[in-house]
């Protein structure tokens, strides 16, 4: 090893979280080497941020090795996509045979099993993980979620959880699995906080449209919610904001325009959630709704000429929030049930060991969905790791039961009033097709029988000679169609 070799870690890309990250893993005693493409970045970041830390700095990727121990541990921050590949092929040359690769942006889980390979096929241990709490997490402490080559791990373990979040003295921070289980974890990390966030904005369109409270009296109302069941990062930040008054005096909130940006972590959710069949519905109205919110013009001109009905609140407005708290709740419980019926079946169709309690521990501090009540999942997980579902947890079931008329009354007003409530609304109508043993979906079988000679099965209960149990029925409902049937398509 070269006298140069000083370094424990080596991070490329001096954005914003790789600088906070960078000076992070320095604080707890690791000397690290920072690259940036920019060279004239690692300059500016030395002479700066990192002076007097142990940082160092390399003006080229072969400088950059030259000066980390062995086996390497090389981290890219980069933007996702192409960045990542051509900063894989730029290491290459420098790098041996055990060294490591990590991935820490915000990479789609599809690209990360290619690394994970292409990598492995050169004796390189690649990780993909997820880094989640934005530019004071990647500071003070993050949530890591490391996937990939499982080699890598041992090597990587101590600083990782030296530096990620800590919740009760746990790192939030542990190995997820294979290929890009890392990645798939932290993208539907980001789906839930798309889902949470949308729950959070139609509380404050409630509060806001439908009992006319200012933005101070709803940061008040949030101020209270975070000391009970809602206690979490988003609900804090929110509380903030509604408080934040511009120069004038009025909350800048109510000047800030009302088209919502997206990077595409929620859709991926989505479209997984569509592709392996899993009704994760929460986080696709969240997607929907931030698309909604988006043609501003169009609504502009619908607004004139679509009309509905107007709020009329009359009753007890105390008794009204603690039902909206109960709403928010009820409907957060279905969503991270929904999540992790994604992860469960992500699991089973791309046969990952994904160690539920763990994901829910490594949630539970540091990142955005960060939350009083993800202790309570990590609970149910440890509890019963077989868990089918979050909803057949002791504490859920109870929760759900508690929460349920204020949730429904939140609904039903709502829909009155004409305030849109797709998430609320759609977490109640997960919730009441779960909970029902029989849905229609027996007429839609036969529609599809009709038209399509699609085939249905018998209930088991109705089986006869006629119509035996478990076979591809099909009828000839007019008289005039055929016998023969289509054959089926299962998602
Ligand atoms: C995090 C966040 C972060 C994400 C932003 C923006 O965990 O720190 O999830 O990774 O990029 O929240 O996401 P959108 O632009 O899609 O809202």
């Amino acid at each position: 090893m070269s006298d140069q070799a000083v370094a424990d870690f080596g991070l490329i890309g001096l954005a914003v979280m790789g600088q906070n990250l960078i000076m992070n893993v320095a604080d707890h005693g690791f000397t690290v080497v920072a690259f940036n493409r920019t060279v004239a970045k690692v300059d500016r970041f030395l002479e700066n941020e990192a002076k007097g830390k142990s940082i160092v700095g390399a003006h080229s990727v072969e400088e950059f090795c030259s000066k980390l121990k062995k086996p390497r541990r090389i981290m890219l921050l980069v933007m996702a996509g192409k960045p990542v590949d051509d900063f894989i092929e730029s290491l290459l040359p420098h790098v041996e045979k055990g060294d490591i690769i990590i991935d820490g942006g915000n990479s789609h889980y599809p690209d990360s099993n290619r690394r994970t390979k292409y990598l492995a096929e050169k004796g390189i241990r690649f990780v993909g993980t997820g880094v989640s709490g934005g530019e004071e997490g990647a500071r003070y402490g993050p949530s890591l979620m490391p996937g990939g080559n499982e080699e890598a791990w041992p090597f990587i373990k101590d600083i990782f959880q030296s530096v990620a979040a800590k919740s009760d003295g746990e790192a939030c921070c542990d190995w997820v699995g294979d290929e890009g289980a890392g990645h798939y974890v932290k993208m539907v990390h980001n789906g839930i906080e798309y889902g949470d966030m949308q729950l959070i904005t139609e509380a404050y369109d409630i509060l806001k449209r439908g009992l006319g409270m200012t933005p101070a009296e709803i940061g008040d109302v949030f101020e209270k919610w975070n000391t009970g069941v809602l206690d979490s990062f988003l609900i804090e930040i929110t509380r903030d904001i509604l408080r934040h008054n511009d120069d004038d005096g009025t909350a800048l909130l109510e000047k800030i325009l009302d088209a919502a940006g997206q990077k595409g972590t929620g859709k991926w959710t989505a479209i997984n959630a569509l592709d392996l069949g899993m009704p994760v519905t929460l986080i696709g109205e969240a997607v929907f709704a931030r698309c909604l919110s988006s043609l501003k013009q169009e609504r502009i001109r619908a607004s004139k000429v679509l009309k509905g009905p107007e709020p009329d609140f009359k009753g007890d407005r105390k008794e009204f929030i603690d039902n909206l708290e109960q709403a928010l709740y009820a409907s957060k419980i279905i969503s991270y049930a929904q999540g992790f019926m994604l992860i469960q079946e992500a699991a089973k169709e791309y046969k990952w060991k994904l160690n539920k309690p763990s994901i829910a521990l490594m949630w539970r501090g540091g990142c955005i969905i960060r939350s009083v009540f993800l202790k309570d999942i990590t609970n149910a997980y440890r509890t019963n790791p077989d868990l089918e579902n979050l909803l057949f947890d002791d504490f859920f079931n109870k929760a759900i039961h508690n929460a349920q008329a204020g949730w429904r009354d939140v609904v039903s007003k709502s829909a009155l009033w004409g305030i849109p409530t797709p998430a609320f609304s759609t977490a109640l109508g997960f919730y009441d097709g779960y909970r029902s043993r029989d849905l229609p979906a027996n007429l839609l079988q036969a529609q599809r029988d009709y038209f399509g000679a699609h085939t249905f099965k018998i209930k088991p209960e109705c089986a006869s000679e006629k119509y035996p149990e478990g076979q591809d029925i099909h009828v000839n409902w007019t008289g005039r169609g055929g016998n023969v049937s289509a054959s089926t398509y299962q998602v």
